[in-house]
């Protein structure tokens, strides 16, 4: 008979106690812990694989070799740029998400990409019948003979059939509704996650295959059986956006082989997700001219600048607390500058509801946001209107004063590109700004209450 070891492992960070308990002493989080066994042999037999797959003695650093080769690009341009150049051989990838924000959409049109240069790619669904799987496959235009799609919940078994096709690529969709028979609990539990993918880990270090798993998000915002994995695997990719509006953002969280800073951009179509190349048209298509608490910033996602439209509502309010809610930006930081357009520039917001989004579901996490977030109060406040071709940029200091930037040339650049005519940027930034800006006007502030003056 083969031994079983119980463990109680909380469903929120992976902790594992001898007992039941109520709260988690390492996370804090109430009634996580479930009953997982584990059988002894499964243990010993998955320590017993090592990731390069062969018994390698200690190498110097300087005699490892070293090849290019090793990525596969997936033709999806916003998508390789978020691996930092495409999937790596031999590298696990972790794609999270909210329910239908379209995570099996990109990861089928990827492989189809992958299965039309010849590359042989296996999509691994335990959520769809295959029948399903070939209905989205039909909607998106998949024409590629050497993509193979298995439906399947046991690990064993995808496994074996991994071995059996050897494709390049596979993709499980998803992780939590894996199982192995070697443990107990059911699919979706912390012990079935961190099995399924530490397994899965090793047969892509140990044959070259670049896997891709697919996990769901709780509504914490964390991928279910979070922390685990996100020390398991390689690179994580958060695909967010807005249920109600077509964008769709991949963001890269970590990446042990490129940038965490890139971003890729997607709209949502009738047949499947499309690259959007230029986002800062597409975020400021829909922008209403000349009208009051309307001003477009520039927000800097990794390289990329991205023109995106603040817009801010000031009215009276009709209870006695006022009421600031912002969407898109971070509450806290309006609320400063708000105090601080009261006691710099004098405005009396005491009395004011304000709202503050960011249009197109966009969000932004810089501080060069913040002369921007000012100048549209402002504007809504005072019913005047920020000419339509006008861009702000600037940090702010609780003194009121403006603030440099980082990389304010390249958000020119881009403000350029779209025929923008006046940029406020801080004075700091102006004088370090070189040449190559003609037919755009370049002003320099220094603090809030300026600023205000050039605009109004
Ligand atoms: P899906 O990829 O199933 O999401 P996830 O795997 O993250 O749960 O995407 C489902 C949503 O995308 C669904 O609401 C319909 C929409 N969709 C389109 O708008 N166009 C398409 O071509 C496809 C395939 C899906
Ligand atoms: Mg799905």
């Amino acid at each position: 008979m083969t031994k079983v070891r119980t463990v109680f492992g909380c469903q929120n960070c992976g902790y594992q106690s001898p007992k039941w308990l109520g709260k988690c002493p390492d996370c804090g989080s109430w009634n996580t812990f479930v009953e997982e066994q584990f059988s002894r042999a499964a243990e010993r037999s998955a320590s017993s694989i090592s990731i390069s797959g062969q018994d390698i003695p200690p190498q110097s650093i300087l005699t490892i070799e070293t090849s290019d080769e090793g990525r596969i690009k997936t033709e999806i341009s916003e998508f390789d740029r978020v691996l930092g150049g495409g999937l790596v051989t031999g590298s696990i990838v972790l794609i999270g998400g909210d329910p239908g924000i379209g995570k099996s959409t990109l990861l089928l049109q990827a492989l189809d990409r992958l299965g039309r240069k010849r590359i042989s790619v296996l999509y691994v669904s335990g959520e769809e019948s295959l029948r399903q799987t070939k209905m989205r496959a039909d909607r998106i235009g998949v024409f590629s003979q050497t993509l193979y799609v298995l439906a399947e919940n046991s690990l064993e078994k995808i496994i074996e059939d991994i071995q059996k096709l050897k494709p390049k690529v596979a993709v499980i969709d998803s992780i939590q509704t894996m199982f192995t028979s070697q443990l107990q609990s059911a699919p979706g539990s912390i012990g079935q996650v961190r099995e399924c993918a530490g397994r899965l880990m090793l047969l892509s270090k140990s044959t070259g295959l670049s896997t891709c798993l697919i996990g769901h998000v709780t509504k914490e915002g964390a991928i279910a059986g979070p922390r685990v994995l996100e020390h398991m695997v390689d690179t994580v990719l958060y695909f967010e956006g807005d249920r109600g509006h077509p964008y769709r953002i991949l963001r890269a969280v970590k990446n042990r082989f490129g940038s965490t800073n890139e971003i890729g951009v997607f709209e949502m179509k009738d047949g499947g997700l499309e690259e959007v190349a230029n986002p800062s048209e597409l975020f400021l298509a829909e922008r209403p001219i000349d009208v009051a608490g309307s001003v477009v910033i520039s927000s800097l996602e990794g390289s990329r600048p991205i023109l995106v439209e603040l817009q801010a509502l000031v009215s009276s309010t009709s209870y006695g607390m006022p009421r600031r809610t912002a969407i898109g930006v971070d509450p806290n930081r309006v609320s400063l500058l708000v105090a601080v357009l009261e006691k710099k520039v004098g405005m009396n917001l005491a009395q004011q509801d304000i709202f503050v989004n960011v249009a197109g579901g966009v969000r932004v996490e810089e501080p060069a946001v913040d002369l921007g977030v000012v100048s549209a109060v402002a504007s809504s406040f005072l019913d005047k209107p920020i000419p339509s071709k006008t861009m702000v940029i600037g940090e702010v200091g609780l003194a009121g004063e403006v603030r440099g930037i980082h990389q304010a040339e390249v958000r020119m650049k881009e403000a350029f590109k779209l025929g923008f005519k006046r940029c406020l940027l801080p004075r700091s930034n102006l004088s370090r700004i070189k040449s190559g800006f003609d037919g755009i006007e370049l002003i320099g502030v220094g603090s809030v209450e300026e600023a205000l003056e050039t605009l109004f």
